[in-house]
């Protein structure tokens, strides 16, 4: 470790992320009773532009109005390159309760885009006299934001969670597919007839957990658009908790399921955790500083992975 030690990332349940339509106020409330952990409530891309103040104004009156227990409730804003992301901003913390938690900045470019919004609201909730600051998250979908990955992640102490946005990000990156996210057709290599598909997504994501990791925020995989497709979205999201990140979006209300499956360790997972602890426990109290676990090694590296899917389970009351 460098002098400098890794920030924890923030201690919330993120397994899933539901999304909603802000212009859609009907399915509010099943969103308010879903097993989601981060309520996305959205005024960009699922809104059509004349529904834009409508929206705004579904999701001011939402958020007060109903009961959204111990979620993280957060409002997905328009990008800063539109006419509407400054009114989302103002009208949105000039009138909605203290019951927000976050507001969401898609299509983040560099550190400035964030820089921007941080003052904006900073600059209205000191005029409103808010007591609860709010928090930001960011998607990472264009070729900029992955490029200013590291220092988006570094640009505000009110980041907390930065996804990946297949979507909007294969547009920008010139890829040639129409698929969100999950396996892509010509993404493959052959060899004596067979081919063996590959995973376009994955350098994207590392670099998303990497610079999370650095600046203590929580890195998450964004959406899966074909929700008829389960054993998909789970591949995707086994990779996606494999590499590190914490959970993964649901655009569909089936999809919150299989997105807290797959990011809730298993029991096994658990036990096996706590028992890694306990036996370098064990060892270290006789001085060693390995020990054998199931017939292989375990170290300090072996405790600091246990102590994340511990820590998980923690956060998930398990
Ligand atoms: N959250 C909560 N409930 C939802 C929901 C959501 N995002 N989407 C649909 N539902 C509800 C429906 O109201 C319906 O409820 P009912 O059984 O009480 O009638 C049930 O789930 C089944 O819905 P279904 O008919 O399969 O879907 P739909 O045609 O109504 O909607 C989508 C499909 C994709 C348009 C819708 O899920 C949606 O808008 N998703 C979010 C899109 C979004 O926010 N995109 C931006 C981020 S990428
Ligand atoms: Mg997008």
């Amino acid at each position: 470790m460098s002098f400098r030690p890794q920030p924890p990332a923030p201690s919330r349940p993120n397994r899933c992320q539901l999304f909603g339509p802000g212009s859609r106020p009907s399915i509010f409330e099943k969103m308010a009773a879903s097993e989601a952990d981060v309520i996305n409530l959205d005024l960009e891309d699922s809104v059509a532009p004349s529904d834009k103040p409508g929206a705004r104004k579904n999701v001011i009156e939402a958020i007060g109005d109903l009961d959204w227990g111990r979620k993280t409730l957060s409002v997905r804003i328009n990008a800063l390159d539109t006419p509407y992301w400054y009114r989302d901003v103002v009208d949105l913390l000039e009138n909605c309760s203290e019951r927000l938690d976050q507001i969401m900045v898609p299509k983040v470019g560099c550190d400035a885009d964030v820089y921007a919004v941080d003052a904006l609201v900073s600059a209205v909730e000191s005029a409103m006299g808010r007591t609860k600051r709010i928090d930001l998250e960011v998607i990472i979908e264009t070729a900029a934001g992955i490029t200013n990955v590291e220092r988006i992640a570094a640009s505000s102490p009110r980041l907390k969670a930065m996804s990946l946005g297949a979507a909007d990000f294969a547009a920008s990156m010139g890829m040639q597919t129409t698929g969100i996210g999950g396996t892509q057709e010509n993404y493959y290599m052959a060899r004596e007839g067979k081919k063996y598909w590959s995973d376009p997504w994955h350098w994207a994501q590392t670099a998303i957990v990497a610079a999370c990791r650095t600046h203590g925020v929580l890195p998450v995989d964004g959406p899966f658009g074909d929700f008829s497709d389960d054993e998909g979205f789970r591949a995707q999201a086994l990779r996606s908790a494999t590499l590190g990140m914490v959970g993964k979006w649901a655009i569909h209300p089936r999809q919150i399921e299989l997105a807290n499956e797959v990011f809730t360790p298993s029991e096994e997972a658990i036990t096996e955790a706590r028992e890694i602890l306990a036996a370098m426990d064990e060892a270290q109290r006789s001085g060693s500083g390995a020990a054998t676990y199931k017939g292989r090694l375990v170290d300090i590296a072996s405790v600091r992975q246990a102590e994340v899917i511990v820590r998980q389970a923690e956060l998930i009351d398990l």
